[in-house]
């Protein structure tokens, strides 16, 4: 292909990309299979790396990230972004009416209706039609230089379609639909880890993120609501419209309004559909329609005189408390929850919620038979705000938090300056000793999916499991007695257990369940200490040297194998033919490589990242993360950064792909 055709089938492949792009964000339609969509975006990877010199960022094969940003440059905006004054009254809004109505003198005027978007603004800056600047609010008048990560927005159009101004800036906001904000939840909780509590400080802290690779994957969209720049059309509506045809992702929901009562009945309309929509909202906007009225009105010192946002109260109920249980967790924490009289919030029947711990209990003054204030705004979970004292019966007796377990009747304990009171019965509570082995199957631990909660209760019932270690003992005879078991589940549940020998090591440790130690900790520790001897040699001190290892896990690491029963559990596990070391590791398995640096950039076929470090490894070469000339290859896979590719084709970098460095190394390793 001469240059200029593979010029011309870049610009066309980028045209149809981007324009099966827009009409599945934008309008929800497929025009063409995944499959045939891959394939063109595969094209487009291999013309773009095989020919740099047509790189460019606004690309469509830009959108999976790879930039990995330190830090973020502060940027002035050049139109503030102010905020809103706010009310949740709607004699208020009567009020602003007449402030409108006063500021222009009596001429006829119009509203533009919108939802309030409960995200993070975002300020994006196109010319000539590519989107070169994304920059967080800040302070309103300087923000972070956030571009590499909103380029993985798929709403955001990298460039615009149609005839658009040479200059222009658009307004908008960034969130995580409540279905995405869900799924990553999911994975938190299935890693063992602490859960995000909403989708807007998640979403904020998403755009922060230093690798846009990440943020890629989170999903986050964007809503567009203002356009700015000089020449306007004359109303805010059709600017609306005008970024719809231009591929910004505009919400339906918009509405010109006549009068204040208009306006009213669109709040009351969406107060409820609101809680349909995917993505969370706290009220609605309302806007003066004309551009030249909204100049006319002006700004205050901090916000528009031109607009207003009426917030929706967050929705609230007031039940009866029935009863206050508590939960005992597989640490032993004890968790107080309130069981209530069912009610409707915000779309779903609420029937408890967690009271936290005894400090709650405490703020709330709760006693038995209150009637309680149910709240749940953008948090997932109900949370009880307060206590209508008007009816609480006289003589009701205040809420006193259990002293005994209600499970093994053991006394709890509350460490000095915790929250959280405790069971200490580790050894002999049977949620707790039920909770360790539940934890210790979960998918991303041992990952035995033929055992389940009820098998495990069976189990321990039938005084055949108290510990993990017991589930490596089981027999076919053991099982076969349980109700429900015949032999061939039976048999499938014992190959289930033996399969899971297999685990890698980062697993079982998880699957222990040492306090603080969740996925990510677990993959820490076993990537710095490679085999449990090791870790479980560590002291505090050592542990805290490693990065991201704090106190609080240290401590919890080293008093979990100070103890004699969970060595000794260890022990059996490691008996029973468990993995405790990260696969052989004995110095270089050839020297092939050795004194050779390569850099690891995009997405490969065959391993992962990681895997081709410890290949690259393993053959006696050094990883580095920095293009330089003195860099020996750079090992490219698909969607890699084309300003990284350009550079190592400057500087003469010999650059190779997976099936390069597969042969490089071929003689040596067995794929
Ligand atoms: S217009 C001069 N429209 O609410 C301010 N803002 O308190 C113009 N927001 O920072 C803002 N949805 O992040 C506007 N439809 C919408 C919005 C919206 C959400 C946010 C925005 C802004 C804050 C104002």
């Amino acid at each position: 292909m001469s240059k200029n055709a593979v010029a011309d089938r870049i610009k066309e492949l980028r045209e149809q990309i981007n324009f099966y792009n827009y009409k599945y964000y934008q309008e929800d339609t497929s025009l063409i299979s995944d499959r045939e969509f891959d394939l063109l975006l595969a094209e487009l990877i291999r013309l773009e790396t095989a020919h740099p010199e047509f790189a460019d960022p606004n690309s469509p094969s830009q959108r999976v990230g790879g930039t990995v940003s330190k830090t973020f440059a502060t940027v002035k905006h050049e139109y503030p972004m102010l905020s809103l004054g706010n009310t949740y009254s709607e004699g208020d809004l009567f009020d602003f009416d007449k402030r409108v109505s006063k500021g222009l003198a009596g001429e006829d005027y119009a509203y533009y209706c919108e939802l309030k978007f409960d995200g993070v603004a975002i300020s994006l800056k196109y010319r000539d039609g590519n989107l070169v600047q994304g920059i967080t609010r800040g302070d309103g008048v300087q923000g972070d230089d956030v571009t590499a990560n909103v380029r993985t927005i798929k709403t955001i159009p990298l460039v615009t379609r149609g005839k658009v101004p040479a200059k222009f800036e658009v307004r908008g906001e960034v969130l995580l639909t409540k279905q995405a904000f869900a799924q990553l939840n999911k994975e938190k909780e299935e890693a063992g880890e602490e859960l995000y509590a909403n989708a807007r400080n998640t979403a904020s802290g998403t755009l922060k993120m230093q690798d846009s690779a990440v943020v890629a994957k989170r999903n986050l969209t964007c809503f567009a609501y203002s356009l700015l720049g000089d020449d306007l059309p004359p109303t805010h509506a059709e600017s609306i419209e005008k970024l719809r045809s231009w591929g910004f992702n505009v919400s339906p929901a918009g509405k010109k309004c006549l009068s204040m009562q208009a306006v009213i009945d669109y709040i009351h309309y969406w107060g409820q559909k609101r809680h349909e929509l995917d993505v969370e909202t706290d009220g609605i906007v309302i806007k003066v329609n004309s551009h030249a009225q909204q100049q006319q009105l002006g700004f205050t010192a901090k916000s528009p005189r031109w607009a207003i946002a009426y917030k929706y109260q967050a929705e609230q109920a007031c039940t009866a408390l029935r009863d206050v249980t508590y939960q005992v967790g597989r640490t032993g924490a004890i968790t107080p929850v309130a069981e209530l009289a069912p009610v409707q919030l915000s779309g779903t029947t609420v029937k408890r919620a967690s009271l936290h711990n005894a400090n709650e209990i405490e703020r709330l003054h709760l006693h038995y038979h209150d009637y309680v204030f149910v709240e749940k705004g953008g948090e997932i979970i109900p949370k009880i705000t307060g206590v209508d004292i008007r009816k609480r019966q006289a003589g009701a007796r205040p809420v006193k938090f259990i002293e005994n377990c209600p499970e093994c009747g053991t006394r709890l304990i509350r460490q000095e300056g915790e929250a959280q009171h405790y069971c200490p019965n580790e050894k002999g509570c049977p949620p707790q000793i039920k909770g360790r082995i539940e934890h210790f199957i979960h998918r991303q631990a041992m990952n035995i999916d033929s055992l389940g909660e009820k098998t495990i209760a069976q189990l321990y019932e039938a005084g055949l499991v108290r510990s993990p270690a017991d589930l490596y003992t089981l027999t076919l005879a053991d099982v076969l007695p349980l109700e429900g078991f015949k032999q061939l589940s039976a048999e499938n549940l014992i190959n289930g257990i033996a399969a899971s020998r297999a685990a890698p090591f980062t697993n079982v440790l998880f699957a222990l369940g040492i306090r603080h130690v969740g996925k990510t900790v677990a993959e820490k520790l076993a990537r710095h200490y490679r085999n449990m001897d090791n870790l479980m040699a560590a002291g505090k001190e050592e542990l805290m040297a490693i990065h991201e290892i704090g106190e609080r896990i240290a401590d919890s690491v080293t008093a979990f194998f100070d103890d004699p029963e969970h060595r000794q559990e260890v022990a059996r596990l490691k008996a029973a033919g468990l993995q405790f070391a990260l696969p052989e590791d004995e110095g270089p398995a050839s020297g092939m490589l050795n004194g050779k640096t390569f850099v690891i950039s995009g997405v490969f076929l065959r391993h992962s990242r990681d895997e081709l470090k410890e290949l690259i490894r393993k053959n006696g070469g050094t990883v580095v993360s920095g293009i330089s000339g003195k860099l020996n290859y750079l090992l490219a896979g698909d969607k890699m950064g084309p300003a990284k590719l350009a550079k190592a084709k400057a500087l003469g970098t010999t650059i190779i792909s997976e099936e390069d460095f597969e042969a490089m190394i071929q003689q040596e390793n067995d794929f």
